[in-house]
């Protein structure tokens, strides 16, 4: 490999896996493009710098700007809208124009200049009422899935890849689920090698955590910096369940994939942290008054937004049987990850992330 494009190359996990490429794959040229649309990207600017990275302001929805970059090796495409609220209640222009048309131009350039795409997609294909509908039981801090019980797609080992798919998504999900199509025809039509995540939640250093997105982040910032939170949704006793993937792991993924391409399908993948990495909004609140030594009450609002759900847990077998993969890092590694850089970056990020 000799050139490498990250496309939203600025954005949380781009701008970490970019870095980390640089650091690993010295010889290459890594490229980050990115349009700065999301509030705080400009501000990974000199980190891309500082460590190598060639940054180049750009945008997906313009295929010129792809073309100007010229033939890469890998592309990796983290450019996108990431919240699943998006266009409840607005329009939908922004996050079909970007996740959608911006995905075809990407499909494109690669399939004009050639090279590998890896596309991060979401949890968030998977159809809102039916996650509702799993037999979700109350315990003392969280929602569960009791051991015995299980269906097609779903176990208390968590979501796997053949959940159905029939229901609404929101149109995050479906732009993403969309774009997972499209890449499979690619690969089918034109013999476009691609590789395709279902990411569930990831955090970590360097994510501009907000309520709609990022929100392990934000639960230490406000922590930290004593801003006002609230468990929202599913009654607001905060015992909404996700598991959590350190950026981390998501890069020694990356890692495999760049040493053993052939081993990966173009089949979707779903990557996560996995039934051992899984925490309720009240549990986020115990391990995050432990790590910053910050306490914060925490309001409550009942009503649940149309995108929520009550629990997804990334089964992520799949990916591990295929490659051995599996996350190495826990929930407190995690946390005292963020929290150093929280406390290391107070006068950048308090104003950003502190509410
Ligand atoms: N963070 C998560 O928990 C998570 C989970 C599942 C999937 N993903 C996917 O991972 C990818 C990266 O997400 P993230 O958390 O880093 O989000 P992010 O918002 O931090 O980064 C996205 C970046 O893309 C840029 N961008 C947006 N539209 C663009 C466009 N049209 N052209 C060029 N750049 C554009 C933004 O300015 C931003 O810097 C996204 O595709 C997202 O859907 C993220």
């Amino acid at each position: 490999m000799k050139r490498i494009l990250v496309t939203g190359g600025a954005g949380f996990v781009g701008s970490n896996l970019a870095v980390a490429l640089k650091r690993d794959y010295g010889h290459c040229q890594v490229l980050a493009l990115d349009n700065l649309r999301r509030r705080g990207s400009e501000w990974i600017l000199p980190r891309l710098a500082a460590h190598g990275v060639q940054f180049m302001h750009g945008d997906i929805r313009n295929p010129s700007d792809l073309a100007e970059v010229g033939p890469v090796d890998l592309l990796l495409e983290c450019a996108a809208e990431p919240s699943v609220h998006t266009g409840y209640g607005g329009s939908p222009a922004y996050v079909l124009e970007s996740n959608l048309l911006g995905l075809i131009h990407c499909l494109e350039y690669v399939r004009q200049q050639g090279g590998r795409l890896l596309f991060l997609s979401t949890s968030r294909v998977y159809p809102i009422d039916p996650l509702r509908a799993l037999p979700l039981q109350e315990e003392e801090s969280r929602l569960v899935i009791a051991p015995q019980d299980s269906g097609v797609g779903w176990s208390a080992d968590g979501i796997n890849e053949s959940f159905p798919l029939a229901g609404n998504r929101s149109l995050y999900g479906a732009s993403k689920l969309s774009a997972e199509l499209l890449i499979a025809e690619y690969a089918a039509l034109y013999g476009l090698s691609a590789t395709i995540l279902r990411c569930g939640v990831i955090a970590g250093p360097w994510q501009m955590g907000k309520v709609d997105q990022g929100v392990f982040v934000l639960w230490l910032a406000r922590h930290l910096y004593q801003g006002p939170l609230s468990y929202m949704g599913f009654g607001g006793r905060g015992k909404q369940v996700r598991d959590f993937l350190h950026v981390d792991d998501l890069y020694d993924l990356l890692r495999l994939q760049i040493e053993a391409p052939d081993r990966f399908p173009v089949t979707p993948l779903n990557v996560g942290g996995g039934p051992d990495n899984t925490l309720s909004l009240c549990e986020l609140s115990r391990l995050a008054r432990e790590v910053t030594g910050c306490s914060l009450a925490i309001g409550s609002q009942p009503q649940t937004r149309a995108a929520d759900i009550p629990y997804y847990v990334t089964d992520h077998r799949c990916l591990t049987d295929l490659c051995g993969w599996r996350p190495q890092r826990n929930m407190v590694t995690l946390a005292e990850d963020v929290v150093r850089w929280l406390v290391d970056h107070r006068g950048q990020l308090q104003p950003l992330l502190g509410g």
